[in-house]
C-alpha cells in the first residue's frame, strides 16, 4: 500500500481530494487501519504503528506535493498531459527609465548620432572647467555637488558628474570634428529628495560640431525628436536660456501631450511642458577642447530621463522611479521594447 501511495498521480486537485478522502477521511483506509491498531495487542503493536504512521506520512507528503504541483500549474510528474496550455515564466520586464532611455537614443541613432558613455566619478575640469564654468560658479558650490576628493596643490577636485556633458568635452578632446553623439547616463546633484527631485537621475545630452552647424540645424533635429517621442502632431518651443556652455541658449519646451496644448494640470495650464537645454556650443568650450572655433562650430542639449518617463507614463512621483517596487514596474510589462 506504501508504494502505491507513493506512486499515486492526479490530473485535477478534485483527484487529490478524492485520494485524500479515501485515505485520510473519516472512514478512509488509513483511519480505518489506526481503528483497528486500538485492537492490536502486545509486541506487534510497535511495530504495527510504525507502519501505519509512516503511511500516513507518505500520504499526507503526496498530497501536498500534488497540490502544490497543480498549483504551479504544472503537470504532475507522474502525468504529464501534454495538451494542458504552457504556464509562462515570469521573466521580469526593462525598467521604464531604462526603456525611455533607449526609445531616446535610438531615436538620434536614426539621425546620425553615435552613443558615447563616460564615468560618474569626474573630475572638475571635465564638469565644469572646460565648459566655460568661471571658479566662482554656485553649480560648483558643495550645495550642488558631491566632491569626493579635493586634491592637495591641485584646483581639480574629484566628483561626482553632475551632467553628462562632460562625455561630450572627452568626445572632444579624443577625436576632431566631424562628431556626432549622444551621451546617456547617470548624473548626481546634492538635493533634498521629493517627488519632484532627486540626487540621482538620468540624462541624454547631444553634441554635434562640423562646419557650418546653425541655430537651424539645432531646432530641426530637437523637432525631429519631439516628433518621434510624443507624436506628430507636437509643437516645441525654444525659451532664451543661459547655460556657461552654450550662447545662445535655450530651454526646450513641448505642447502638450496630455491636453494637446490647451491647458491641464499636468501643464499647469501653459500647454508647455518643459523637456531639457540647450544651445549654440560656446567657442571657448571649443577652444578649450583644442577644436579651432574659427573654423568649427555645434550645438548641444540635454534632457532629463525621468522627466521624459514621468511625461510618458504619468507617474508623476520621482521617487517611483528608484524605489523598484515591483507592482509599479510590473505595469511596464506591455509597453515595453
Ligand atoms: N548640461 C545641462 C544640464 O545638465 C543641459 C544642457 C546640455 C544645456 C547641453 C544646454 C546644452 O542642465
Amino acid at each position: 500500500m506504501l508504494s502505491e501511495v507513493e506512486a499515486f498521480t492526479a490530473s485535477s486537485l478534485h483527484e487529490v481530494e478524492e485520494f485524500r478522502v479515501k485515505l485520510l477521511g473519516k472512514k478512509g483506509d488509513v483511519t480505518l487501519l489506526f481503528d483497528e491498531f486500538k485492537h492490536v495487542s502486545g509486541d506487534v503493536k510497535r511495530e504495527l504503528g510504525q507502519k501505519i504512521n509512516a503511511l500516513k506520512t507518505a500520504a499526507q507528503t503526496r498530497i501536498s506535493e500534488l497540490r502544490e504541483a497543480l498549483d504551479a500549474g504544472n503537470a504532475p510528474t507522474l502525468a504529464l498531459d501534454a495538451s494542458r496550455p504552457g504556464a509562462a515564466d515570469s521573466i521580469g520586464t526593462r525598467h521604464p527609465v531604462a526603456s525611455v532611455r533607449n526609445e531616446i537614443l535610438a531615436i538620434f541613432r536614426q539621425l546620425g548620432f553615435a552613443v558615447a558613455e563616460g564615468p560618474e566619478i569626474e573630475d572638475d575640469w571635465h564638469v565644469f572647467g572646460a565648459l566655460n564654468f568661471p571658479p566662482e560658479h554656485p553649480a560648483r558650490d558643495m550645495q550642488d555637488t558631491f566632491f569626493i576628493e579635493k586634491r592637495a596643490g591641485s584646483d581639480n577636485p574629484i566628483l561626482l558628474r553632475t551632467h553628462t556633458s562632460s562625455i561630450q568635452v572627452r568626445a572632444m578632446e579624443r577625436q576632431p570634428p566631424p562628431i556626432r553623439i549622444v551621451c546617456p547616463g547617470r548624473v548626481y546633484r546634492n538635493e533634498a529628495i521629493s517627488a519632484r527631485a532627486h540626487c540621482m537621475f538620468h540624462q541624454v545630452e547631444g553634441l554635434y560640431v562640423d562646419q557650418g552647424v546653425s541655430f537651424a540645424d539645432l531646432k530641426q533635429t530637437l523637432l525631429y525628436f519631439a516628433k518621434e517621442m510624443f507624436g506628430a502632431s507636437v509643437q516645441i518651443r525654444l525659451r532664451p536660456s543661459f547655460f556657461p556652455f552654450t550662447e545662445p541658449s535655450a530651454e526646450l519646451d513641448v505642447s502638450c501631450s496630455i491636453c494637446g496644448g490647451k491647458g491641464c494640470n499636468i501643464c499647469k495650464g501653459t500647454g508647455w511642458l518643459e523637456v531639457g537645454g540647450c544651445g549654440m556650443v560656446d567657442p571657448s568650450v571649443l577652444r578649450s577642447c583644442s577644436i579651432d572655433s574659427q573654423k568649427y562650430s555645434g550645438f548641444a542639449f540635454g534632457m532629463g530621463v525621468e522627466r521624459i518617463a514621468m511625461l510618458k507614463y504619468q507617474a508623476r512621483d520621482l521617487r517611483l522611479y528608484f524605489e523598484n517596487d515591483v507592482r509599479f514596474l510590473r505595469q511596464f510589462f506591455l509597453v515595453n521594447d
